[in-house]
């Protein structure tokens, strides 16, 4: 196993630190090499913590009971809740997730997001080892850990449902799992102090998590995996059963948490924008498959496809059919009787994959729209409704049989334009950069820029 630079403190029989008291070493094999180099039996390691990368090769789940499942479900009644998915089904069972592949960095914040039931919480049970993997491998660092137990995993998990024993206090609670491992009682109050601090919850070790609001209790859940130091902190929509205040200020939380923590984050959530907020990558699910694993900013500007472009981003990109014109290895957009000719960027793309005249699905974001001035050449529309935020509005409109959305800045505006806008049911004229069109292909989605 490959362990990180790492400071091994080493001490002499009687605790007392031997000059120069620090060693740098590279391997844990290293590190047991300076021990015996000092000639010690007794000997404490400090801050040897190994390289938490996560590999997953071409991991598939299959639940095998997927009958018992369904009737389980049915018991639920009828408000148990219907996860619309196209989860393939094969003679093994249902196939939660298949084809997953993803090189996760030491330290990394990789965030697993899409709709109810695509597989986000298979993939991160199956990290932590409380799901059996069907096929495919899993590494954590170099070790194989397919077959590993959860408990020798190195990883704390936090679930959305993260019941805090209620007759404990929040110090006891967070103590737990290291009294359990026998940890001395030192080292559990050094280890639940510093928690406590960079969570900002001392003042509360005391109390009981009764006495405590909704996010200072999701505090004491992420503090009680945060003391076993773990190589992977996994978290399942740890944030989901807060109230909208709540959950933002959380986020933002979690943002500074993670500068302070050593540790590589797997965080799932079915929420786009605690997703682009939270993420170094974002990895895009739906029905078991990944769709894309980028940036925030990839992902927004380079969607693969029409779900990953439809999932990312609010308000919702807004999608036409459209006609994309090649003439001469020059490409332009047909829509609602003007031409917007392609950015030179896209051009190059599509040029590249020998695209073609063709039907599109041309999805347009509601923030690169533009009401034209009078007189300008634009696509006609009729306002249906206004959402005035302040500093822009949201005109929901109707253009060529389509809902559309569009963010409209207003800024620039003088009063009359906009008490103009805010009118519902006038006409208007709107338009688009050419950068700003997303072309994807009719039959299978797929963004025609990427093929
Ligand atoms: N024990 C099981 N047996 C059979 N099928 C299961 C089992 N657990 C989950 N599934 C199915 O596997 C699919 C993926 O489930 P999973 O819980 O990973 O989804 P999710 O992305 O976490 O959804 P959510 O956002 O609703 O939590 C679902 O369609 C679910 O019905
Ligand atoms: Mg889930």
């Amino acid at each position: 196993m490959i362990y990180s630079t790492s400071i091994v403190c080493v001490q002499d029989n009687g605790g007392k630190s031997l000059s120069p008291g620090c060693v740098s070493v590279e391997t844990w094999h290293n590190a047991k090499q300076v021990l015996r180099d000092y000639g010690l039996r007794r000997h404490r390691i400090q801050g040897c913590k190994a390289m938490s990368t996560v590999t997953l090769k071409n991991v598939m789940k299959i639940y095998p009971n997927a009958e018992d499942h369904k009737k389980s479900r049915k018991k639920g009644g009828e408000d148990a809740p219907k996860k619309k998915v196209n989860l393939q089904i094969t003679e093994r069972g249902v196939v939660a997730v298949q084809q997953f592949n993803l090189d996760i960095k030491d330290k990394e914040f990789i965030v697993l997001v899409g709709p109810s039931g695509c597989g986000k919480s298979t993939t991160l049970r199956m990290i932590a080892g409380l799901e059996d993997i069907t096929e495919g491998e899993l590494y954590i660092g170099d070790k194989l850990m397919n077959d590993v137990a959860p408990k020798d995993r190195d990883i704390a998990m936090v679930f959305q449902n993260y019941a805090l024993y209620p007759h404990m206090t929040v110090y006891e609670n967070m103590a737990f799992a290291l009294k359990l491992r026998k940890v001395s009682k030192e080292e559990i109050d050094k280890e639940v102090r510093r928690a406590a601090e960079i969570l900002d919850i001392t003042q509360y070790l005391n109390r009981k998590p009764k006495a405590l609001s909704g996010g200072q209790r999701q505090r004491v859940a992420i503090g009680r995996a945060f003391v076993r130091n773990p190589q992977v902190m996994l978290m399942d929509e740890p944030l989901s059963n807060l109230d909208a205040k709540l959950r933002n200020q959380m986020r933002a939380e979690i943002i500074k948490l993670r500068s302070r923590i050593d540790t590589t984050f797997i965080y799932v959530t079915h929420d786009q924008t605690e997703a682009m907020t939270l993420g170094d990558r974002i990895v895009i699910m739906k029905d078991g498959y990944i769709q894309q694993v980028g940036t925030p900013q990839e992902v927004f500007n380079h969607p693969h496809n029409l779900f990953v472009a439809g999932f990312i981003g609010t308000p919702r990109m807004n999608m036409f059919d459209a006609i994309l014109v090649e003439n001469k290895g020059e490409y332009h957009v047909q829509l609602g009787g003007i031409e917007i000719p392609v950015s030179e960027e896209k051009q190059k793309a599509l040029k590249a994959n020998g695209v073609k005249t063709q039907d599109i699905t041309l999805g347009v974001r509601p923030e690169h729209m533009r009401v034209c001035e009078e007189g300008e050449e634009g696509i006609e529309a009729v306002i249906d409704v206004n959402e005035m935020m302040g500093s822009s509005i949201h005109l929901h409109v109707t253009s060529l049989g389509n809902d559309v959305v569009m963010v409209v800045s207003t800024i620039e505006m003088s009063e009359k334009a906009v008490s103009a806008l805010t009118t519902n049911g006038s006409r208007i004229k709107y338009t688009f950069p050419g950068k700003a069109m997303h072309m994807f292909d009719k039959v299978n989605g797929v963004n025609l820029e990427e093929k």
